[in-house]
């Protein structure tokens, strides 16, 4: 007998098979019971009679509880009125563990108690879907890159130095020598851009956040393209044909569980270029119409981002922060050098910054100023400073963080749910 998971079911109408599962939810009725069985593909409705079990297996299905794993055989029968249209005429089970009671149930739980239990809550539906959209997001931010002749080049972990500011850096001893957790591969896919052309890295990233927001993770996963010759327009098209293939592959391929999430999917099918473009300048100005007490030269908050993003229906690129708000490799804008060629893409809906990058200095002298003025350590930067030595070009990139991009397409609240072991400033558990 075939050995088949849930999601491929639909090919087996009519045959015996064997599913593999556990236990979510069952419900006796007279000679008929119901299982709704979870195999992580799916969850499909078993159907066992008393007729076909004899009456003593029958009766011992009783002591099956919720997560309890088993095997089931049966003929896979189409039956609208079961969920997912399918169900299974069972005709042999095999219990492999009858589970202890089960502490996530689907009754509300707090916050708290979901994340202590973290390790169990990832079975329920809801979180099921928002990760296995997490999965596909990831699959489509590689096969963009990928496409398009992008080389996937790991950076380090364990560096040196900083690129994204000295205060959210973790610290730890290498052999006895000062190494932090990287911010950041950018500063080595600089360096790998200048010898492949167009690369991407993508890994774990760390900032030791000290602020509780709803944005923010101690460890997140970063996708980070970086293009040799590239100028900062070419990045805002770069970022805008991402974003909308990233979204439409979702779409094509998780509305299942999309619509599981509830999720309003008409906003996201909007999510197409030109994606409206506007100056930090214009953006202070809106957000002063707004009522928003900021000033120029400060920088955004969460509720500023929010209070932006809300104002369009897709996603917007803000381009063109002062300088001295944004990090020591940042080009400046020769037609008004205290402004950054920088962009940052505010996703809709209030969730705000998804993506941020620009087009990096690439001449020595004023790199070395900007190092000095920055007061990093120069000698850990020799290397960066060579590639401004032998065949420096403008170049460009910028760097996603996976787990906003999860919670706006998913529509969740909070980004602790994006990533099966969220890390926050209060959570190294479980
Ligand atoms: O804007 P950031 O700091 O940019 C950089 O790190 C550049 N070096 C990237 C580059 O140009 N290659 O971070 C980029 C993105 C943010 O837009 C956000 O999506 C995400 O990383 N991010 C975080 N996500 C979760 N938790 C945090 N603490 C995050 N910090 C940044
Ligand atoms: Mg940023």
């Amino acid at each position: 007998m075939t050995t088949i998971y849930i999601e491929e079911i639909a090919r087996f109408v009519g045959q015996d098979v064997t599913i593999r599962g556990w236990l979510r939810n069952r419900r006796a009725s007279g000679k008929v019971q119901f299982l709704i069985v979870r195999d992580g593909t799916g969850d499909l409705q078993a159907v066992i009679s008393k007729g076909v079990l004899g009456e003593e297996q029958f009766a011992q299905l009783a002591k099956l509880t919720q997560e309890s794993s088993l095997i089931l055989a049966g003929r896979v029968r189409s039956d609208a009125r079961a969920h997912g249209g399918f169900e299974l005429e069972v005709s042999r089970i095999e219990l492999v563990q009858i589970a202890e009671p089960f502490p996530v149930q689907a009754k509300e739980h707090g916050v708290g108690f979901l994340m202590e239990h973290r390790h169990l809550w990832l079975r329920s539906s809801r979180q099921h879907a928002v990760l296995r959209i997490r999965h596909e997001i990831i699959r489509a931010c590689r096969n963009f890159f990928d496409e398009r002749g992008f080389i996937l080049l790991d950076t380090p972990i364990f560096t040196p130095n900083a690129c994204e500011g000295t205060t959210t850096l973790f610290q730890t001893d290498y052999f006895g020598e000062r190494a932090y957790l990287t911010q950041s591969g950018q500063l080595y896919s600089e360096a790998t851009a200048a010898a492949f052309g167009k690369v991407y890295c993508f890994g774990p990233t760390f900032r030791a956040e000290k602020s509780k927001t709803r944005r923010h993770l101690t460890e997140f996963w970063m996708v980070e393209p970086e293009v040799a010759f590239a100028e900062l327009p070419e990045m805002m098209e770069l970022a805008e044909a991402f974003l909308s293939y990233v979204v439409g592959r979702v779409l094509e391929a998780r509305r299942t569980e999309l619509a599981t999430l509830e999720r309003d999917v008409s906003k996201l099918e909007r999510v197409k270029p030109p994606f409206p473009r506007i100056t930090y300048e214009e953006a202070i100005a809106l957000l002063q119409k707004k009522g928003n007490p900021i000033q120029p030269g400060d920088d955004f908050g969460g509720d500023e981002e929010t209070m932006l993003s809300n104002e369009f229906d897709r996603p917007a690129i803000v381009h063109r922060y002062p300088s001295s708000i944004k990090a020591f490799y940042m080009q400046n804008d020769p037609e008004r050098p205290e402004l950054a060629l920088c962009m940052d893409v505010l996703a809709p809906e209030g969730y705000g910054e998804i993506i941020g990058g620009g087009q990096r200095i690439h001449e020595i002298e004023k790199l070395t100023a900007r190092i000095q003025e920055h007061k990093l350590p120069e000698e850990e930067f020799r290397w960066y400073l060579d590639l401004r030595r032998y065949g420096s070009v403008p170049h460009s990139g910028f760097g996603m963080g996976i787990e906003r991009v999860v919670a706006w397409i998913c529509g969740l609240d909070h980004v602790r749910e994006t990533i099966p072991f969220p890390r926050t400033l209060y959570r190294l558990y479980p």
